[in-house]
């Protein structure tokens, strides 16, 4: 059975969680192909509400298998208190597997991280100071330290020993920090935590392919989010690995015969959190009152989401990226309310009317966003379960997105439980 890929399609926090946990029901392997505790998952089952950063959401079904592919990077000690938090909620996460391959991020990742973003100072990118970047340019410099030197101390050391010399040189003569103490890092990794990811560690390769192999059904999650990735999103305001549907293949090792659905996750209106272009920004009444009812703050760093309209000229693009089958809508139920909704159906630069993404980017700076305008809905979108439950005015948003982006949409999100969705077009 090919794979189903999930990815988020706008700029993050598109709601991936949620739908992920829906499809996971039918999953046999839930895999991470990218990123690290930089993303934050919220779930909620009856009306209890799980934060994952790392873990496949998959993990909160008995019958999936979680793994994390070789395209993530690890801190094995927020991997631990996941498994930790979730053990302790009643969550069994020992069916868990890491890939060998999958890098991790060390101590002086993160301190990296804080030192360039504070040497950027306005031009920051608004990190979310994980060490995620550090830690993917470690494994493009071919000095990263793997999952599976977890498993040789010799190698382990010979290793870090390398790196930390050249991370404190970097620390102390170019960002004026204090050095990182090799003993520490050494300890802390191969005696506190090295014991416990040990048993975790798997060949995820092979087993994502025997999976496939058995016919069962494999699902590839993503977090972030298109106009995040590395290539494609709004460089350099964006995370350091690929989020789009093909680092899907790389960072599990499938091809991409081997993927049959792609499922793209768009919010009805669109967030963003750190720096960057974002053509349909709301500011003032408005945008507050998104930010208000869609509680648009990080479910990782607690940061403010800078909200706006929905956007088809990106998703446009993100659909061919991607090369979605589908797109789910979450939060639909926010926009209840609103006298109009508005949906960007093109820009407008240097007096031309353009329909889709600039490629130069200081072009995407200054393009003014050309709206549709459609009627609103005051109706509580949050117990409709089929299509028809859905106002009017509700329906035809979706049509309109639909229309525009070229892709249909199978799912509306219309509210944060995990039976709160619509399978649209029933
Ligand atoms: P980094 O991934 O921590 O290096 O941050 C790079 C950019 O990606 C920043 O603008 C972050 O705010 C953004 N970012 C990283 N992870 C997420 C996420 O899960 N949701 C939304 N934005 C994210």
């Amino acid at each position: 059975m090919p794979a189903t890929v999930v990815v988020g399609t706008q700029w993050g926090d598109e709601g991936k969680g949620k739908l992920t946990d829906l499809l996971a029901k039918d999953m046999r392997l839930v895999v991470r192909y990218q990123g690290g505790h930089n993303a934050g998952h919220t779930i909620v089952v009856d009306g209890e509400s799980f934060a994952l950063q790392l873990i496949p959401s998959g993990v909160l079904y008995s019958h999936t298998v979680p793994v994390i592919g070789n395209g993530v990077v690890v801190d094995p000690a927020v991997l631990l208190a996941e498994c930790d938090m979730l053990e302790q909620r009643g969550v069994d996460t020992s069916r868990l597997v890491v890939s060998g391959n999958a890098h991790l991020i060390m101590p002086y990742h993160y301190e990296l991280d804080r030192a360039t973003e504070r040497a950027l100072g306005k031009n920051a990118l608004g990190t979310t100071k994980r060490g995620i970047g550090p830690a993917y340019a470690d494994k493009a410099a071919r000095i990263g330290l793997r999952v599976q030197d977890l498993l040789d101390e010799k190698i382990f050391r010979e290793k870090l020993d390398i790196v930390v010399r050249e991370k404190n040189a970097i620390l102390a003569k170019v960002y004026n920090r204090l050095a990182m103490d090799f003993d520490e890092i050494a300890d802390q990794y191969l005696n506190e935590l090295a014991p416990r990811i040990a048993p975790m560690i798997g060949d995820t390769v092979s087993l994502i392919h025997e999976a496939l192999e058995d016919g069962e059904n494999v699902m590839l999650e993503g977090a972030q989010a298109t106009f995040l990735d590395l290539d494609h999103g709004t460089y350099p305001f964006v995370t350091s690995s690929n989020p789009t549907a093909g680092g899907a293949c790389v960072g599990t090792g499938i091809g991409p015969r081997d993927v049959s659905r792609v499922v793209g996750i768009a919010k009805a209106y669109v967030t963003r959190v750190g720096s960057g272009p974002f053509p349909t920004e709301l500011d003032g009444e408005l945008g507050e009152l998104l930010v208000d009812k869609g509680h648009e703050y990080g479910t990782n760093t607690g940061r403010r989401r800078r909200p706006g309209w929905l956007d088809v000229v990106m998703l446009r693009q993100a659909a061919r990226i991607n090369s979605l089958s589908e797109i789910a809508i979450t939060k639909l139920d926010v926009l209840s309310d609103f006298d109009e909704v508005k949906v960007c159906v093109g820009y407008e630069v240097d007096g031309e009317r353009i329909t889709r993404v600039p490629y130069h980017q200081s072009v995407l700076h200054r393009v003014t966003p050309v709206y549709e305008t459609l009627p609103g809905w005051s109706d509580d979108l949050s117990g409709a379960t089929t299509t028809a439950d859905l106002p009017k005015s509700a329906r035809d948003y979706l049509r309109c997105i639909e229309e525009h982006a070229g892709v249909p949409v199978t799912y509306v999100g219309v509210g944060p439980g995990r039976e709160q969705f619509v399978q649209f077009h029933q």
